[in-house]
């Protein structure tokens, strides 16, 4: 009987794509995936550890497994990436029915690795012997990874990939911990990129997103060249089937004038960016070693919006950092509300271990920092309505997904600026480009009737 593994990934992209290459390696060495950890003789949980609240989540998930564990004392559970690098051996502290702690760096060899659980739970099972920190597995190697480069894509559907274009990151933001548990910044070859993305358009695939943690500054680790991300878009705006490309995330320091004349000038390129701010204050800026000023962020969405009319920007922003005063929270509401960010995702700042903001005073008190978070989100709620309502009316290209996940009757697609809309239609539509006019908007999602410019398939 082949072995069944299941795993989750808490956090961001990066980690469902490396949950994937996880998966893919025990594919071929014989898994098959299993829905439940009920199910499954391995349960591997893809960590972050970018946030505490990420982690605490981690560790309250995990240790709802004790019980089931105690049912099966077969089960082997392993935690892997960030927060494993990070933490190493503090994991079976906390979680003592953890077999296997897996670093980011030791993905390629996750089969071992639970072969050695395997082989010690069971020979601790068979002496009777009490568990021991021994009968464990902890491989969180320090050392950059040869070959990382992942050809490994996550699709969220048929149509949709999220490719990772390279890993780690070399930028040191104060608070961030990423540099630390990732490593530094190495870019895929562009010739893998390419290739991955032809044989993900021959599938079926019509809208990559390419990853990485600053995926502006693609290609530094090869090239001395600022247009490296700008000719790799071109690259990919001829591989036949692909229809849209987009890349996340963005810092505003490693912005070029040729990336954004790529997005002008490719067809396939969408007006959308992931661009953070993190801070409307210049003092909390250079604090957090952003390396941009609140005035430098501003101008150069000025000049995205002259060279791409309509282009989304969305955001990160983190509130309560460090000595961050009312005045200096207000600049960065300002900023929310002056630039009208397609959408903000707000981090209440927590300290990470390692980075160098740990050594500053956690002082802004944590009601203060809810308050902060949610003031941002609600400035950030009322410009998505009066954003997505100016829709109204309007006709749009949709790139169809599949049926929607609320109405199954309904078709759900996206804007190249990335807003979800329903509207109805076939299902055989899914993977086609088709013109919708905007009749309704919420915050979130549009809705509408499909044109029939489009053939009216
Ligand atoms: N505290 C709060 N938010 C953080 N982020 C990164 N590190 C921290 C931290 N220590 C946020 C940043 C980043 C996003 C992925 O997570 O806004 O852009
Ligand atoms: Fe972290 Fe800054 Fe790198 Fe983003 S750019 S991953 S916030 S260090």
């Amino acid at each position: 009987m082949p072995n069944k593994v299941f795993i989750h990934a808490f956090g961001c992209q990066m980690n469902k794509l490396d949950a994937e290459l996880a998966l893919s390696a025990l594919r071929r060495a014989g898994y098959e995936e299993a829905a439940t950890p009920d199910e499954a003789d391995v349960a591997l949980y893809n960590t972050c550890s970018v946030r505490a609240h990420a982690e605490e989540r981690v560790y309250s998930n995990v240790g709802k497994l004790k019980s089931l564990k105690r049912r099966k004392p077969s089960l082997i559970i392993g935690i892997l990436g960030c927060m494993a690098q990070k933490d190493g051996e503090k994991i079976f502290e906390r979680l003592p029915h953890v077999d296997l702690v897996c670093g980011t760096r030791e993905f390629p060899r996750i089969a071992e690795l639970i072969e050695e659980a395997r082989r010690l739970s069971c020979a601790r099972r068979s002496s009777g012997s009490a568990k021991s920190r021994a009968d464990r597995v902890l491989a969180c190697s320090e050392e950059a990874a040869v070959s990382e480069a992942r050809e490994i894509s996550v699709r969220p559907n048929r149509r949709r990939a999220f490719l990772g274009i390279m890993r780690g990151c070399d930028n040191y933001c104060a608070y961030c911990v990423v540099p630390f548990v990732r490593g530094p910044e190495i870019s895929r070859p562009v010739a893998e990129v390419v290739d991955e993305a032809k044989r993900l358009a021959d599938d079926g695939c019509r809208e990559i997103t390419l990853l990485g943690q600053n995926v502006n500054s693609y290609g530094k680790s090869f090239t001395p060249s600022a247009r490296a991300l700008a000719d790799l878009l071109a690259r990919l705006d001829k591989v036949a089937g692909l229809a849209r490309v987009r890349f996340i995330t963005s810092h505003p320091k490693d912005m070029s004038r040729e990336i954004l004349e790529a997005v002008r000038d490719l067809p396939t390129v969408c007006e959308h960016l992931h661009m953070p701010a993190q801070s409307g204050s210049d003092r909390v800026l250079a604090a957090m070693n952003r390396r941009h000023t609140a005035r430098g962020y501003r101008d150069l969405v000025a000049l995205e919006r002259e060279l791409a009319p309509g282009i989304a920007i969305a955001s990160d922003f983190i509130v309560g950092f460090p000595g961050e005063t009312d005045a200096e929270f207000d600049e960065t509401a300002a900023l929310l509300r002056d630039i009208r960010f397609q959408n903000s995702f707000v981090f209440k700042y927590s300290t990470r271990p390692g980075t160098a903001a740990a050594k500053l005073a956690d002082d802004v008190p944590w009601e203060e920092k809810r308050r902060r978070n949610l003031a941002l989100l609600e400035i950030q709620a009322a410009v998505n309505l009066e954003e997505n309502r100016k829709f109204i009316g309007q006709e749009a290209e949709v790139l169809v997904e599949g049926p929607s996940r609320r109405d199954a009757s309904r078709l759900t697609g996206r804007l190249r600026t990335n807003q979800i809309v329903v509207f109805e239609g076939p299902e055989t539509l899914a993977g086609e480009l088709v013109r919708v006019r905007v009749e309704s908007a919420t915050p979130l999602t549009l809705a509408g009737t499909r044109t029939m410019d489009d053939g009216g398939r």
